[in-house]
C-alpha cells in the first residue's frame, strides 16, 4: 500500500490531498481563488502566484488533518510540474521540494494533463470502488487550457489523436459567458443559462475539420460575437460589460438563454462527434473524460446517450482542478520507480507526455 500526497497550484487551485494506492481519497482540499479573480473576468496570473504563497502551508495542514495522520504515513510527495502559470507553478513544486526533503520522502513530478486523466481512477470516501478503466481507453481532455484526444494504451502510455488548433473548450466557454454578460467562470454560467434556452435557436458552425480529430472553436466564438454585435442576440447589452448575469425577465427578452444552448449544444456536438469517432477508430475499451468542462451536465448527457462503448466521467468536483489528480497520477509514477530528481524545473508549456 502507498499513500501519497498530492500538490496542485498550475492555474487559480491551492489544493492538496492524499490518496491510498492512486484511487481512494482520504483527504482532498481545494481553496479557491475564483472570488478573488471575478473581479478581472479571468485568471490574473501575478495575484494567482501570490494568493499560493499565502495558502499553501494552511492547505497542506488542512489536508494532513482531513487525513487525520501524520507525515510517517505517506510514500511520497507529487506535485504538478506543467503545463501552467509559471508563477504558480514555481510555488507548489517549492513547497513540494521542501517537505519532501525535510521528511525524507521521494519527490514525484506529474503533469497536469495527465493528472485531469487520473480523476476517472478516483474514489471519493463512502463510494462503492469500481473496477479500474480498462486499456486501451480514449481520453477525452477538456479544460480551460486544453483540449486533446489521446489513446492510453498504458498507465502513463499516451498517444495524442488530436487537440485544439485554437481556442480550449473550457475557454471557449469563458469567452462566450463574458461576451454575454454572464460572469466568471463561464462554463458553469453558460450552463445555467443554457437550462432555459433553446439549442436550436441558433444555427451556429461546428469546425468538423474534415476526419482530423483536431478541434476548433475560434470561429464559433466569433459567430457569438457577431451575433451579439449585429444586436440580434442582445441589442440592451452592446457596449456595457456585465458582472453579474441579468434578471430572468431581461435574459428571456434579451434571448440569452437561446444563444447560451446553442453555443453549448455547438461545443457538445463537436466533443462528441469527435470521441465517438476516436473509440470507434481505436476500439477503445472506454472512454474517459476530463477535465473542467467534463463537468458540464449536458456533455455527460450526451456522451453517454451517443456512444456505444462504456464512459467513464468523474464526479464533477474531480473534473476541475484538485490535487487528487495529481496524487492519484503520481502513484503509478511513483509505482514505475520515475523519481524526480532535486533540480527538477517547472515546466509551463509542457504537453502530454508522449509514447
Ligand atoms: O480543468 P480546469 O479546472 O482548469 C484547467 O486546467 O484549465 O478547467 C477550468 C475550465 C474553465 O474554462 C471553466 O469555465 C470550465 O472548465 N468549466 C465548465 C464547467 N465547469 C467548469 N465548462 C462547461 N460547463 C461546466 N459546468
Ligand atoms: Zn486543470
Amino acid at each position: 500500500m502507498a499513500r501519497i500526497l498530492g500538490i496542485e497550484t498550475s492555474c487559480d487551485e491551492t489544493a492538496v490531498a492524499v490518496v491510498e494506492d492512486g484511487r481512494l481519497i482520504l483527504a482532498n482540499v481545494v481553496a479557491s481563488q475564483v472570488d478573488l479573480h471575478r473581479q478581472y473576468g479571468g485568471v490574473f496570473p501575478e495575484m494567482a502566484s501570490r494568493q499560493h504563497i499565502l495558502m499553501i502551508v494552511p492547505v497542506v495542514r488542512e489536508a494532513l488533518e482531513q487525513f487525520g495522520c501524520t507525515w510517517s504515513e505517506i510514500d511520497a510527495i507529487a506535485v504538478t510540474y506543467g503545463p501552467g502559470l509559471p508563477g504558480s507553478l514555481l510555488v507548489g513544486l517549492n513547497v513540494a521540494k521542501g517537505l519532501a526533503w525535510s521528511q525524507g520522502l521521494p519527490l514525484v513530478a506529474v503533469n497536469h494533463l495527465e493528472a485531469h486523466i487520473y480523476a476517472n481512477w478516483l474514489v471519493r470516501p463512502g463510494d462503492e470502488m469500481p473496477l479500474p478503466p480498462s486499456f486501451p481507453a480514449v481520453c477525452l481532455v477538456v479544460s480551460g487550457g486544453h483540449t486533446l484526444l489521446a489513446l492510453m494504451s498504458d498507465h502513463g502510455s499516451y498517444r495524442l489523436l488530436g487537440q485544439t488548433l485554437d481556442d480550449a473548450a473550457g475557454e471557449a466557454f469563458d469567452k462566450v459567458a463574458r461576451l454575454l454578460g454572464l460572469g466568471y467562470p463561464g462554463g458553469p454560467a453558460i450552463q445555467e443559462a443554457s437550462k432555459n434556452g433553446d439549442p436550436a435557436a441558433y444555427p451556429l458552425p461546428r469546425a468538423w475539420l474534415g476526419e482530423s480529430l483536431d478541434f476548433s472553436f475560434s470561429g464559433l466564438k466569433t459567430a457569438v460575437l457577431h451575433l451579439v454585435q449585429s444586436g440580434e442576440a442582445q441589442p440592451a447589452l452592446r457596449g456595457k460589460k456585465l458582472a453579474a448575469p441579468l434578471p430572468a425577465g431581461a435574459m428571456k427578452r434579451l434571448a440569452i438563454p437561446d444563444l447560451a444552448a446553442s453555443f453549448q449544444e455547438a461545443v457538445v456536438e463537436v466533443l462528441v462527434e469527435k470521441t465517438r469517432r476516436a473509440a470507434e477508430e481505436y476500439r477503445a475499451a472506454e472512454v474517459l473524460l476530463a477535465g473542467g468542462v467534463a463537468a458540464n451536465a449536458r456533455l455527460r448527457a450526451a456522451m453517454r446517450e451517443r456512444l456505444s462503448v462504456p464512459v467513464r466521467i468523474p464526479h464533477p468536483s474531480l473534473c476541475t482542478d484538485n490535487a487528487a489528480i495529481v496524487a492519484s497520477a503520481g502513484y503509478w509514477r511513483y509505482r514505475r520507480g520515475d523519481i524526480a530528481s532535486w533540480d527538477q524545473d517547472i515546466q509551463p508549456n509542457a504537453r502530454l507526455p508522449q509514447d
